[in-house]
């Protein structure tokens, strides 16, 4: 086999809460009357709340202080929350669903290397609080993707090289990320953009045949 673990980012691969964190986002930026679409919200992808509330208010053409940042990014955050009520085990996708079974009958470790704090929350909604040998997220460490310390972290956790793991990401910080702590990648959606991912792929289900 040519790896022995796979780290998944979690938003935007294993369900869509990547929409969810769109329409948070949206409803603050449209309340502080700041121009936001989803071109500027690919860039968010992957990146840490506070980085991504950043990057929306550069269209503010204000300064804000560190309070009022806070109170932003909690706004943000519940009415994510909120948003995150409504998901159920039905927001898990056949195709995904289906496909970690099978990566798992082979016998690689499966983890979540995702900058959300969320995590948790998220995969319990979904039916997959216990399935993940391992999880690290946003709230195990101090720089996000493109940084790849999420990465490192879940590869010390199932207790591999980077080399031995495959990073599957839908995010170009993601695959970034990936290259630059030593890991393969695999890009869906916006991440097949980046130049350097090991595999573009079409689908979920792919990853079945690559590993
Ligand atoms: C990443 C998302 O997975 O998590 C980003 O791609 C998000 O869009 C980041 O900003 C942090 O998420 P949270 O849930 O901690 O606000
Ligand atoms: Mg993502």
């Amino acid at each position: 086999m040519k790896y022995r673990a796979i780290i998944f980012d979690l938003d935007g691969v294993i369900c869509f809460t990547d929409r969810y964190h769109y329409q948070a986002w949206k409803k603050l930026a449209d309340r502080l009357g700041i121009y936001f679409d989803e071109e500027i919200n690919n860039r968010l992808r992957g990146v840490s709340r506070m980085e991504s509330l950043e990057i929306i208010l550069e269209r503010s053409g204000k300064n804000y202080s560190q309070e009022e940042k806070n109170a932003f990014a909690e706004e943000k955050n519940e009415t994510y929350r909120e948003l995150l009520k409504q998901m159920t085990a039905e927001d898990l996708s056949d195709e995904v669903k289906s496909t970690l079974d099978t990566l798992r009958a082979k016998g690689l470790k499966l983890a979540i290397g995702s900058s959300s704090k969320n995590t948790r929350t998220i995969l319990s909604r979904i039916g997959l609080g216990d399935f993940f040998d391992e999880i690290s997220d946003g709230t195990n460490i101090t720089n996000s993707k493109p940084d790849p310390e999420v990465f490192i972290k879940a590869a010390q956790f199932v207790g591999e090289e980077p080399k031995d793991c495959l990073v599957v990401e839908d995010a170009e910080a993601g695959i970034e990320a990936a290259c630059r702590g030593g890991f393969d990648s695999a890009a869906l959606g916006e991440a097949k953009r980046h130049p350097n991912a090991t595999y573009c792929l079409n689908g979920f289900a792919e990853l079945a045949e690559l590993v």
